[in-house]
């Protein structure tokens, strides 16, 4: 192992020394990321907090969509709710490798934290929701979800009596249409935010709360580790769509990810990237929930993740890992507090 290429790296290790003294005060006077030339990022940074509603009928069409978040009647037989895929305690995920719907019917792909989702304008893990509003349509009426018709979900919401003076505050009206509808839960959405952690603390500016393993952990996450290519900003996530290498390509499993949205070769393969706040609450993780260890996750990104075999000059549809991937050569010391910075999130 040789660290000398990092800040306060050395040939037989690190200088905890060195990282206290660099890592005072906000992240923009902390060691620089290592990013790739030309790779859009940002620094981490506070969440931003949730913005107050504007009037009462603002508020009012928020908290009509969080009784709706928890209405398991906006479902075909009033089973399933979207908490009950999206739950709090596991930021927002169920804790399962793929979401079961409705009559038990499984889905191909495990639910995503939220913590992304009111600063992204592409939804879901291939982005083909272009806002949360249009989400919510989507996972009412796939039946892999609430397998439900819009329609039947505004009638279950219209013929609730305890709803009616929050629709009347929040619309003037006594009955919502669709539109309204999923604006109201869209409006809930976006005032979901990750626990405050130590993490909190650390991007205000208090580093001192870090032992020197979580420390090594926030150094290693950016730079040599070079999370930061991708999981950055107050969210760590750049809202967009790579390739890992985990499609399963011309397999039982496949998954193309964006590709199979926008059927544009560039995107094969290629899933969003998840917000890490939270990220120890909510595996199994990856779009596919295949790491329920997240040493196991780790040490698949020290390699530089997944192959995928075949040569891409006779079949051009083999998804071309992202050139972010790279393997990272850490030891099991570092992948160890690499983990340890990720559990504070
Ligand atoms: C059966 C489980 C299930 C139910 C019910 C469900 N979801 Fe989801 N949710 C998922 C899964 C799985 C994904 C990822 C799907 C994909 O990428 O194809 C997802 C993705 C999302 C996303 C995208 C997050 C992002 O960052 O792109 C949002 C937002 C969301 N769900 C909100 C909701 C809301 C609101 C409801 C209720 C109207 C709901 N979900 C109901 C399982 C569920
Ligand atoms: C090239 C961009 C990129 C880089 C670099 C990168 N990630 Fe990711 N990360 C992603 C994407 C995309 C996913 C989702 C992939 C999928 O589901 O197939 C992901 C998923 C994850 C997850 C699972 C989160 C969840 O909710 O399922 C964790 C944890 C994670 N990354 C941590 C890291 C760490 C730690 C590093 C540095 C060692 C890192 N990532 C480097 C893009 C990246």
């Amino acid at each position: 192992m040789d660290n000398q290429a990092f800040e306060c790296g050395e040939q037989a290790g690190w200088n905890i020394e060195c990282l206290r003294s660099r890592y005072q005060g906000t992240p923009g006077h902390w060691p620089k990321p290592v990013i790739d030339e030309g790779k859009a990022w940002k620094e981490m940074a506070p969440v931003p907090a949730v913005q107050p509603p504007a009037d009462a009928k603002a508020e009012a069409q928020r908290a009509l969509g969080a009784v709706l978040f928890f209405d398991p009647g906006l479902s075909r037989k009033g089973a399933v709710s979207c908490a009950s895929c999206h739950q709090a305690d596991k930021a927002f995920t169920d804790g399962l490798a793929q979401s079961v719907g409705e009559d038990k019917l499984m889905g191909r792909r495990r639910a995503q934290t939220l913590f992304a989702a009111p600063f992204s304008e592409k939804l879901f893990w291939d982005g083909r929701a272009g806002s949360l509003e249009e989400q919510s349509k989507g996972s009412i009426q796939n039946t892999f979800e609430m397998n439900n018709t819009l329609d039947a979900a505004v009638a279950h919401v219209n013929a609730q009596p305890q709803y009616q003076a929050l629709i009347q505050t929040a619309y003037g009206t006594q009955k919502v249409d669709e539109d309204e509808m999923v604006a109201a839960i869209a409006s809930f959405v976006r005032t979901l935010r990750p626990s405050t952690t130590l993490a909190d603390e650390v991007i205000a500016g208090d580093t001192k709360v870090l032992s020197d393993q979580q420390l090594l952990g926030l150094h290693l996450f950016r730079t040599k580790a070079r999370c930061m290519n991708c999981h950055s900003g107050a969210l760590l996530t750049d809202n967009e769509f790579h390739d890992l290498g985990l499609s399963f390509y011309g397999r039982r499993n496949q998954d193309l990810g964006r590709f199979e949205f926008t059927r544009d070769k560039e995107d094969l393969g290629r899933f969003k990237t998840p917000s890490l706040r939270g990220v120890v609450q909510g595996g199994p993780w990856m779009h596919n929930g295949l790491f329920p260890d997240m040493h196991g996750l780790m040490r698949l990104y020290n390699i530089g993740m997944g192959v995928v075999a075949g040569d891409p000059a006779t079949d051009p549809y083999i998804p071309p890992k992202s050139p972010h991937m790279k393997p990272i050569n850490l030891n099991t010391e570092e992948i160890d507090a690499l983990v340890e910075w990720l559990r504070l999130l």
